[in-house]
């Protein structure tokens, strides 16, 4: 499929997804979010693709947030269904991706932008980046699940600071209070992330999704039983045993992902 929104490219089994607005920012409006939707389902039926690096066009920003042109005209029932629609195509699904997906933040990563970048499972941010949510100061609030995963990764005080105050962080503070894992100089951001990806590649393909899984069930009711369900599953695929016999027989594991 073509796309307006997106550069798509493969290499060494990755897909690196860029967000190609640079003119507005890469700020996400309903097409970008649309294309989105196809490239994060495309790729997880994809068998070239392992893993993912989400990031955004240019020097200056990963994503600066919804496309705020867009809002303008919206009444409380439309604003309802677009957050609905971006929770469901994009935002959950980027998470409930079975392949690990990075956000390489390159710079602005605000309000839907940070959304974006939290629906990730790993961030890691360059120097330049400057991470917020100035929601409150258009008189909204973060609609794409920014209240909830803010919060589960950083906890109650920071996301109340952050989101209240609508204000900026740098990347350093991010890192300080975990909202990226790693803060990395503007050119060894994209080496930063194949490096970490390449050792998650190593691994066993359906033990990974099966972790994302239960990781992303931590927090919910079904937490504990969602990590005992995914464990034993484990147990019925090819790769345990070449994992367990590759350690038995003091050899590398050759994981087939079946
Ligand atoms: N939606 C739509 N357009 C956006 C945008 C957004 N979220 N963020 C930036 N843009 C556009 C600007 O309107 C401008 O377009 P123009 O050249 O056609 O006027 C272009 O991107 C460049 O942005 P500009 O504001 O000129 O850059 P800057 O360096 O002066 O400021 C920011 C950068 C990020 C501080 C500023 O663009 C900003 O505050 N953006 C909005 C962030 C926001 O509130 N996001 C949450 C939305 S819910």
């Amino acid at each position: 499929m073509e796309y307006a929104n997106l550069i798509l490219e493969i290499k060494n089994r990755v897909l690196y997804i860029t967000i190609n607005r640079e003119h507005k920012l890469n700020a996400l409006n309903k097409a970008t979010l649309a294309e989105l939707h196809t490239a994060f389902t495309n790729a997880y039926h994809d068998n070239r693709v392992s893993a993912i690096i989400l990031t955004g066009a240019g020097q200056k920003s990963f994503v600066a947030g919804a496309d705020i042109s867009e809002l303008v005209t919206l009444d409380a029932e439309q604003a309802t269904d677009l957050s609905r629609e971006g929770h469901t195509k994009v935002f959950d699904v980027i998470e409930q991706s079975p392949k690990p997906v990075i956000a390489a933040i390159n710079g602005f990563a605000l309000g839907g932008g940070l959304e974006l970048a939290l629906a990730c499972h790993i961030r890691i941010a360059s120097q330049t980046a400057k991470l917020g949510f100035p929601e409150v100061s258009l008189g909204i609030i973060p609609g794409y699940g920014g209240t909830q995963r803010l919060t589960q990764l950083v906890g109650k005080g920071r996301s109340f600071e952050m989101i209240l105050s609508a204000g900026m962080i740098s990347a350093q503070e991010a890192l300080t209070i975990g909202l990226v894992n790693y803060v990395v100089s503007p050119e060894q951001l994209i080496a930063t992330c194949e490096e970490l990806l390449s050792k998650i590649m190593l691994q066993a393909p359906l033990a990974v999704a099966a972790a994302i899984r239960a990781i992303n069930a931590s927090g919910s009711e079904t937490g504990f039983q969602t990590e005992i369900a995914e464990f034993g599953n484990c147990f019925d695929t090819d790769d345990v045993k070449e994992g367990i016999h590759a350690f038995l027989e003091k050899r590398p594991a050759k994981f087939s992902g079946k």
